[in-house]
């Protein structure tokens, strides 16, 4: 899934380049190479779909050359992470109707691979009986609003758990009541399943949806796709995985994971992993900083930043655009990106 505009990272990730088209961690690949590099492991790029907007098609091609041209699915607007995986989805069980899946966002942090795949082998094994839909959990430190909590039931040791509950970004007195009771883990957004057990909840949760595309794609033709697509994706509702099928689906199974992810879906959890001066701060420019703690500094190269007195601030200037605020203020970035565009 590689179609997400990426706004919390404004100005920096713009609607022409989202982040996951950049090198955001100075490791001289992007976020979506590291993706591809962490799956390459263990599977081959033949079999890499790739969903993606089409006015990002080219950065694809360009930063994954490998993946088959024919498997890069563009979509002709933002729809969501359900019409996306639903694209993919069909699309795969055309060619291959005993595939398993594994749906992975573009943009997520993994430190310990081996343990990822340790955990994504229990899954693909997991998701072999009935039409189980797995996804990966991870055990939450703070009582983050922007992600999904699930509540599962306790069986000791198997590591595979029947998921009782699926909260997908509760408000923040609900994340704070789920993190204390210690029974949640949060939804990593990686999910393992039959093609066919998400076609069949594709079926039951979102009839309409399934409807659209299985219509379009049993008239299909390659010549025709992007029509059908097209007229497809103006059909669709605009909503993600998680509130159509994940919350309401009684076959979910969560493995618990434990491989040093990071969502870097903001600025702040970024800094967190970032290497950070004495002052614990994050500083990605030519600066001078007086008094200055907990903060990210960015500017872009050739300028020169002085900052003086700041405590948990995002100092960030890209282009010719200049934010300053709190690090943890960034709930309000979606805000200030719509107002920005306002004013050009
Ligand atoms: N192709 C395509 N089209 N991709 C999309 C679209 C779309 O319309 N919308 C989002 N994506 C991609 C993003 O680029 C990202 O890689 C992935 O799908 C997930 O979308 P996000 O927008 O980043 O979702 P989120 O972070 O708010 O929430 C999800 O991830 C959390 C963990 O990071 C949910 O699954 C949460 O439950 C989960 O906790
Ligand atoms: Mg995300």
């Amino acid at each position: 899934m590689a179609g997400g505009i990426g706004s919390r990272f404004w100005p920096y990730s713009r609607h022409n380049r989202p982040k996951q088209f950049l090198d955001i961690l100075g490791t001289g690949r992007t976020l979506l190479q590291m993706t591809y590099d962490r799956f390459v492991k263990i599977s081959d790029p033949t079999k890499f779909y790739v969903v993606t907007n089409k006015k990002y098609e080219h950065l694809v091609e360009e930063q994954l050359p490998e993946v088959p041209k024919s498997q890069i699915l563009t979509e002709p607007m933002g729809r969501n992470t359900a019409a996306c995986i639903a694209y993919a989805s069909y699309s795969i069980v055309q060619k291959s109707a005993d595939a398993k899946v594994i749906v992975t966002p573009a943009d997520h942090l993994i430190l310990q691979e081996e343990n990822f795949y340790k955990s994504i082998g229990i899954a693909m094994q997991a998701s072999e009986e009935g039409n189980r839909l797995i996804t990966l959990g991870i055990r939450p430190n703070r009582p983050e609003t922007g992600y999904g909590y699930i509540q599962y039931i306790s069986n000791h040791g198997n590591p595979v758990k029947k998921v009782k509950t699926f909260t997908e970004k509760p408000n923040a007195k609900l994340a704070k009541a789920f993190l204390d009771s210690g029974d949640f883990v949060w939804n990593s957004g990686m999910f393992v399943w039959k093609v066919k057990s998400i076609v069949a909840a594709f079926e039951k949760y979102m009839p309409d949806l399934a409807e659209v595309f299985e219509e379009g794609f049993e008239h299909y033709s390659s010549h025709t796709e992007e029509d059908f697509i097209k007229k497809a994706y103006s059909l669709v509702k605009n909503i993600s995985i998680d509130y159509g099928i994940m919350e309401k689906s009684d076959e979910v199974f969560v493995v618990l994971g434990e491989f040093g992810w990071s969502d870097l879906g903001s600025w702040q959890s970024l800094h967190e992993i970032q290497e950070k001066d004495a002052d614990n701060n994050v500083v990605e420019a030519n600066a001078i900083l007086y008094e200055t703690t907990n903060s990210y500094i960015k500017v872009s190269p050739g300028k020169l930043v002085v900052v003086e007195g700041l405590d948990n601030y995002l100092v960030h200037e890209s282009d010719n655009v200049i934010v300053v605020c709190k690090l943890d203020g960034e709930r309000k970035f979606r805000d200030f990106v719509g107002e920005a565009r306002k004013k050009g």
